[in-house]
């Protein structure tokens, strides 16, 4: 005899619907609460962006907005908010970074990520770097990998920019597993 269980069996664990689900969806626009708890199920790498300010000085931010564009040529994108000082220095100098996090790297994502942290070369003290060939911008030798750009466009989208990197030079620097970001905490991968 052939049975089924797909009416009765229980949610598996992990899937139970923890939103509003489909039920409450209405015709008004989410609010901004509702788009960000949303937005966290989408799980992204991390990335220490690089920079330099109009003194030559390194700046790094974290980011986990790149996103590849195309392949040939190869362009990718972040997005940065308006308020964004790293935002400040590509707009002045028109060059960044972007070093791909492994697993054991979350404590730079953390600093980086600060408001109130050091700038400028201090903030690199510590930090295994090398200045990269295509745009001097800081590479930190411990990421996975790492992709130099020059800033082809930077369009302001609401709140935010979107800054169109023109990839110069990449890659792979280590072979350990990225860190990854999802529900609003870093991860790692099994
Ligand atoms: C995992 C993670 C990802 C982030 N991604 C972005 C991002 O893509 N764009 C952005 O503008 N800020 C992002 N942030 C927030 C910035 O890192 C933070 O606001 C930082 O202080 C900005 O520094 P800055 O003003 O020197 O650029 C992220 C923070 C975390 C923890």
């Amino acid at each position: 005899m052939v049975t089924s269980d797909r009416a009765s069996a229980p949610a598996r664990s992990g899937s139970v619907a923890r939103g509003p689900g489909l039920a409450e969806a209405g015709t008004e626009l989410p609010t901004a609460a509702r788009f960000r708890a949303s937005s966290r199920l989408w799980p992204t790498g991390v990335a220490v962006l690089t920079t330099k300010d109009a003194t030559g000085a390194p700046h790094g931010t974290t980011v986990n907005s790149l996103t590849t564009i195309s392949l040939d040529p190869p362009l990718l994108l972040v997005s940065l908010g308006s308020s964004s000082r790293a935002l400040e220095h590509i707009s002045d100098t028109r060059v960044f970074a972007l070093n791909v996090l492994s697993r054991d790297q979350e404590p730079l994502a953390q600093n980086f990520a600060q408001p109130g942290r050091r700038g400028g070369a201090d903030a690199f003290a510590e930090i295994p770097t090398e200045a990269g060939s295509r745009t001097g911008c800081l590479l930190l030798t411990d990421s996975i990998g790492y992709f130099e750009c020059g800033a082809q466009r930077i369009e302001a989208v609401a709140d935010h920019c979107l800054v169109i990197g023109a990839v110069l030079s990449c890659g792979d620097l280590q072979t350990a597993p990225p860190l990854v970001f999802a529900n609003a905490a870093f991860r790692q991968l099994r």
